[in-house]
């Protein structure tokens, strides 16, 4: 079987078992606690805890899904290239139930597929169940009823299951997505790969690569709390990995279980070889399929040959991981996920010079089309991002080779000193991305000696700091559980009649289901709904009761009130959602979307959202793309503003999935679940006609007609991560308030700019410049912003923008204009000065009234003038004293020094100084003492 035929054929084999094949979601989890999708069944992570319920029926799905272990609990990436089955990113062909069936259908079918349907010899697997170490503190206990299951299945191929079925305890038998979050007991297969398939069980969980886990089965039952502690899950669910490229290599390298005799490999199969012929074109290498003894090798003593068959390895790997990310908007960066990402291309490009590619050779890119068209077929994201993953590797490759280069340079230069120092090594590593093996390998080549141990150690301190800056997040079971489905009517309500179905303690709330409910969630980054209960019987309302959050509880909408109100299950009462606080979310919502609009149009189609968030004042989205130019924020906020201006309709439809899913003019996200049923908002065209000129799935509540907004304001734009930008914006009230802010602050910052031209014309008319004057212009006035069209306002708040940078600019200018005024009035009172003092002859001691830079003018003059004698000079600049000391050859001789004088004199006045012998300078603030200072310099320079 070829790789896409054992993809194909887990998919039949689940499909004929009722499950929904769903397709792989983004690498960018949806869970804020992880880097990368790690695990198939993240994506499923609320059908587990209970907030969401599966919407598949029966509720069981099978994908392959795209994985990244390179960094956070699950990390591979030290071991990639040097073992035969290791990968940074790996396809995780899952099966799972919600809350359906459990063990015994999740083993069967295991052993039935693999055993049965695919041809496993029986008598090379092994299955590992969960055996809690108790001394180590491990939860739950003996999975018996696993043991029971595999034994029977072992039993009845006529093998021995004390042998076949081994113990395993927490590390190795319970898991964990990450610290907190849905876990449970798990059982794997192994298979024995040695040329015999003798080894009993021994090499299981050894780390060997003969004999490697393939199938991991998790029966999720319980919620790992921030406290440590295990909760039971509301029900219980199967999760399961089969790691797609080890079955391939076993089968492919076995030539479908023939021949054991030499080691499958995961490279050698037709998810790599295309990859590998393409290198070698690009290279004029040859791939050797040889690998070290172990992991643990010291890279340094490898053969060159051992080297390059590593760095094929890395690249194929690397590739594959930065291009799936690429293509799911992760792009390389400098924090977090985007930081891995920028460091695993650098190690592709480092490893890269070993078959060597240099500077301009883009390899990483010219690798981009064989993976594409291997891999769009199954991931179509692949083939709509191809030109944008090409573009990203074109833009680092290139960036990370010239710094590659300067830190060469920089290595060269150390090198003279005749050995590396660990900080200097880590220095490379920090600044320049070297990874210390490169350091190591150029140390050896020039016979250096390295500190690493030094390295090590700033490595760990970074290391420490980067855990510690690492975000903890909480994934929190909910205790409570409820099977009550509450229909929401806030698309056209404000307020709904429901009734009280269940009523549950939380705290010191209640939380009431009700069986309809006007109350939006917070989802899709759409703040939930605030508002109040009220009893209401009889056609009277009573007291009002503050709902204080509304949450999901599987299907049912739970309110949260205060534990002191009265209710009880089966009470009618009327929902009122806070209409003006929803009302203003709901605009920035929609504006939201005319924003995406008019991104695609102004910018392009490929400017996808990265994040989105609404709430009363503000509204906050992320795409991809270069930074944005002046003029495209400009257009973009008109085009926006005009379609508010316009008015027009917003529409929800309801339709299948399966109807819209191909539609290009329908934004979607791929990897997003969607149900069979999607809702599509559509702005502008017909009302369910699909024709709008703004169509979107989307979830979130929306204002009926566009001119609701009032109008649209871009507040900032810039980047968060290489290659997206963040918009921040405001729509009506907030967008006006925003405005007249910074309107008001501009005024402010008016008052003390002219405050400060004030001055600056003092300083001109002392030195006798001509002032520099500022065109009077009428104060816009910030309450001229409450009133006017979109186009008045945006006009009024322009100019005003326009009006304080013209005046920044002018003060600026005219500060310098006025030091250099200064320093020309300076040099020429310096100049009439030093005449009249020379000529008179001897040694000087003198003060004079003008600006502060008349000092150094007058020390200058000293200089040029050649003077042999000594000199103290004072300047007055109205606000304290300056003070220099010159002297010259003849006065050296004589036993002056200018540092001495002025650390001698300076304290008469209360300052101090210092400098050369042959010239000093100080202040001193005590003015009324300038004539004691110069009576006492007059005393000792004679
Ligand atoms: N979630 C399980 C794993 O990743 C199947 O191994």
């Amino acid at each position: 079987m070829t790789a896409n035929e054992i993809r194909q054929s887990f998919f039949d084999f689940f499909k004929e078992r009722q499950h929904t094949i769903v397709p792989s979601a983004s690498l960018l989890p949806q869970s804020p606690g992880l880097l990368f999708t790690n695990a198939g069944m993240n994506q499923f992570v609320p059908f587990f805890l209970g907030t969401e319920k599966a919407p598949y029926s029966p509720p069981r799905a099978a994908d392959t899904q795209k994985c990244i272990r390179a960094g956070g609990k699950h990390n591979d990436l030290d071991d990639v290239g040097y073992d035969s089955y290791h990968h940074t990113m790996f396809e995780m062909l899952g099966n799972w139930s919600f809350g359906d069936y459990f063990k015994p259908e999740a083993i069967q079918w295991g052993w039935d597929l693999i055993v049965e349907r695919w041809g496993f010899p029986a008598e090379r697997l092994y299955a590992s169940v969960y055996r809690p170490d108790k001394s180590l503190g491990d939860p739950s206990e003996f999975d018996q009823e696993a043991y029971d299951l595999w034994a029977k299945l072992f039993k009845s191929k006529g093998l021995d299951p004390v042998k076949h079925v081994v113990d395993g305890n927490k590390a190795d038998n319970f898991w964990m997505m990450g610290e907190t979050g849905p876990c449970g007991p798990c059982s794997e297969l192994h298979v024995d790969l040695t040329p015999n398939g003798d080894t009993g069980g021994k090499l299981v969980n050894m780390d060997s690569d003969l004999c490697i886990e393939i199938w991991n089965l998790v029966f999720i039952q319980y919620n790992a709390e921030a406290d440590g502690s295990f909760r039971d899950l509301p029900a219980k669910h199967v999760d399961t990995g089969l790691g797609f490229e080890r079955v391939c290599s076993i089968y492919q390298g076995t030539n479908g279980f023939k021949d054991f005799s030499k080691k499958p490999t995961n490279y050698a199969t037709d998810v790599f070889t295309p990859l590998f012929a393409k290198l070698e074109e690009i290279s004029g290498k040859k791939y050797q399929d040889i690998y070290p003894e172990s992991v643990e090798v010291d890279k340094s003593t490898l053969s060159a040959e051992m080297k390059e068959a590593v760095a094929f390895r890395v690249i194929a790997d690397h590739i594959r991981t930065l291009s799936f990310s690429i293509a799911d908007g992760i792009l390389p960066g400098n924090t977090g996920r985007n930081y891995v990402l920028r460091r695993i291309l650098r190690r592709a490009v480092r490893y890269g010079r070993t078959l060597g590619f240099t500077g301009d050779s883009l390899f990483l890119t010219q690798l981009v089309d064989t993976l594409v068209d291997q891999m769009k077929h199954i991931f179509p994201e692949m083939g709509t991002r191809r030109e944008a993953i090409k573009e990203t590797l074109t833009r680092e490759e290139q960036s990370f080779n010239r710094t590659l280069d300067r830190g060469l340079g920089m290595f060269d230069k150390e090198a003279e000193k005749g050995q590396i120092t660990g900080d200097f090594a880590f220095d490379l590593y920090d600044t320049f991305g070297f990874p210390i093996d490169l350091t190591e390998l150029l140390c050896q080549e020039r016979k250096l000696e390295l500190d690493k141990k030094g390295f090590e150690k700033r490595m760990d301190e970074a290391r420490t700091l980067s855990q510690a800056a690492q975000k903890k997040t909480i994934v929190r079971a909910l205790d409570i559980s409820s099977d009550v489905e509450t229909e929401f009517t806030g698309f056209d309500e404000d307020s709904s009649e429901a009734k009280i179905l269940e009523i549950h303690e939380s705290g010191d709330s209640l939380l009431v289901i009700t069986d309809r409910s006007p109350f939006y969630v917070e989802m899709g980054g759409q703040l939930g709904d605030l508002g109040i209960l009220t009893f209401y019987k009889d056609g009277e309302f009573g007291e009002a009761i503050e709902v204080s959050s509304v949450q999901k509880i599987g299907q049912a909408v739970a309110h949260e009130v205060s534990k002191s109100a009265t209710l009880a299950v089966g009470d009618t009462v009327a929902l009122t959602i806070d209409v003006k606080r929803r009302r203003r979310i709901e605009s920035h919502h929609t504006a939201t979307h005319l924003l995406h609009w008019a991104l695609h149009e102004v910018v392009s189609t490929d400017a996808t959202q990265q994040g989105s968030l609404v709430t009363t004042d503000r509204l906050r989205f992320d795409f991809t793309s270069g930074a944005l130019t002046a003029q495209q924020i400009a257009d973009i906020e008109i085009k926006v503003n005009e379609k508010i201006e316009s008015g027009d309709g917003v529409f929800y439809n309801e339709v299948p999935h399966a109807d819209v899913k191909n539609r290009k003019d329908i934004m979607q996200f791929f990897g997003d679940k969607y149900g069979e049923m999607v809702r599509v908002v559509q702005i502008g065209g017909n009302e369910l006609g699909l024709d709008g000129y703004a169509m979107e799935l989307c979830g979130g509540t929306h204002i009926d007609t566009t001119s609701d907004i009032g109008i649209f304001k871009i507040k900032s734009e810039g980047a968060i991560a290489s290659g997206v930008r963040r918009i921040e914006a405001a729509c009506g009230v907030a967008a006006y308030d925003w405005a007249r802010g910074v309107a008001e602050k501009n005024a402010k910052e008016e008052d003390e700019l002219r405050a400060r031209l004030e001055t600056i014309n003092a300083g001109f008319k002392a030195v006798g410049a001509e002032e520099v004057h500022y065109p009077e212009e009428a104060r816009i006035m910030a309450a001229m912003l409450a009133q006017g069209t979109f186009d008045q306002v945006n006009t009024v708040f322009n100019n005003s923008l326009k009006h304080i940078q013209g005046l920044r600019d002018t003060v600026t200018a005219a500060d310098k204009k006025l030091k250099k005024a200064q320093a020309g009035a300076a040099a020429a009172m310096a100049d009439t000065a030093l005449v009249e003092l020379l000529e008179n002859g001897g040694n000087i001691a003198e003060i004079f009234e003008g600006p502060a830079n008349l000092l150094q003018e007058l020390l200058n003059g000293l200089k040029k003038k050649q003077f042999s004698g000594a000199a103290f000079v004072i300047v007055d600049d109205g606000n304290r004293l300056h003070l220099g000391a010159f002297c010259g050859p003849d006065s050296i001789a004589a036993g002056l020094q200018a540092g001495k004088l002025i650390q001698e004199l300076g304290p008469i006045a209360g300052g101090k100084g210092g400098g050369k012998p042959d010239q000093a300078r100080g202040a001193a603030p005590q003015r009324d003492k300038a004539a004691d200072l110069l009576a006492a310099a007059k005393e000792k320079l004679g």
